[in-house]
């Protein structure tokens, strides 16, 4: 596979090609979903839960986020590397382009933060220093305790709206990608419309730009899957098989079936 830079992703929304997007932590899982033509890896801060046993991602430092953003830039052939901002590491400016800046050494070509419209000045001053930013919307775990657990949003009309124009003002201020999390199917595919820059889903339905699946849950590890959530062992005779069914049913449009999403 050709090196993924944002001007492929941009070409593939351009052209309605999916992007495939997989959570990864480790030098081995880079090889392996590389090889089964995974484009973008992200090291979520979801390894708060996957690897470290938490039971949110709040704990997790960026000194954690360093360490396995170098094991998967090892192992990476060429996908792009998406590495979240952990909890509190971009709390203000001076903090944004500290933790960014030293997820970047260790191997990231973009960062994620968790949040809103009110990200519009973070994102422009990452973007002058070098760091394309990728903003998450709707579900942003890093907020569980203000939302009272882990709810779809955008159900009710204001925070839709909310949403809505908080992806166009991300964009104008120079966010390279968004994310959208346990939003209704509808308003994800008339988010992903509005804006030019990739737009990727989880549990968010299939008019999303691109998926993104935790890597522990689509090989089926997790015992209370979420509803967005398939199992790619299923059928399958390898870990390998398994990340290759999740790359063609992402890019075919078969994964997320209408059952994986959300009503309003
Ligand atoms: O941390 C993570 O794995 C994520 C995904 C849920 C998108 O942000």
């Amino acid at each position: 596979m050709a090196d993924v830079t944002l001007t492929t992703l941009r070409g593939l929304k351009q052209n309605g090609e999916k992007i495939v997007m997989l959570t990864c932590y480790d030098a081995t899982f880079a090889a392996a979903a590389c090889a089964a033509g995974v484009e973008v890896l992200l090291i979520g801060d979801s390894l708060g839960n996957v690897l470290q046993g938490h039971d949110s991602t709040l704990p997790v430092s960026v000194a954690d986020m360093a360490y396995h953003t170098a094991c998967v830039k090892r192992g990476n052939q060429g996908a792009l590397i998406l590495t979240d901002l952990p909890f509190m590491s971009y709390a203000t400016l001076e903090q944004a382009l500290d933790s960014s800046a030293a997820l970047m050494r260790t191997g990231a070509h973009m960062v994620k933060l968790e949040g809103g419209a009110w990200l519009g000045e973070t994102v422009r001053r990452l973007a002058e220093n070098g760091i394309p930013a990728c903003v998450h919307l709707g579900l942003t775990p890093q907020s569980v305790n203000v939302f009272g657990g882990y709810k779809v949003q955008g159900r009710d009309e204001a925070r839709a709206r909310e949403m809505r124009e908080a992806a166009l003002a991300l964009e104008q201020a120079g966010a390279a990608m968004l994310l959208l999390e346990c939003v209704p199917s509808a308003l994800a595919a008339e988010i992903s419309r509005s804006v030019r820059i990739p737009v990727i889903g989880i549990g968010a339905g299939v008019d999303t730009d691109g998926q993104v699946l935790v890597l522990h849950d689509m090989l089926g590890l997790n015992p209370r899957p979420a509803k967005f959530v398939r199992n790619f062992m299923t059928g399958q005779a390898s870990i390998q098989d398994a990340l290759s069914a999740y790359t063609q049913a992402v890019k075919n449009a078969q994964f997320p079936a209408p059952e994986h999403g959300f009503s309003a």
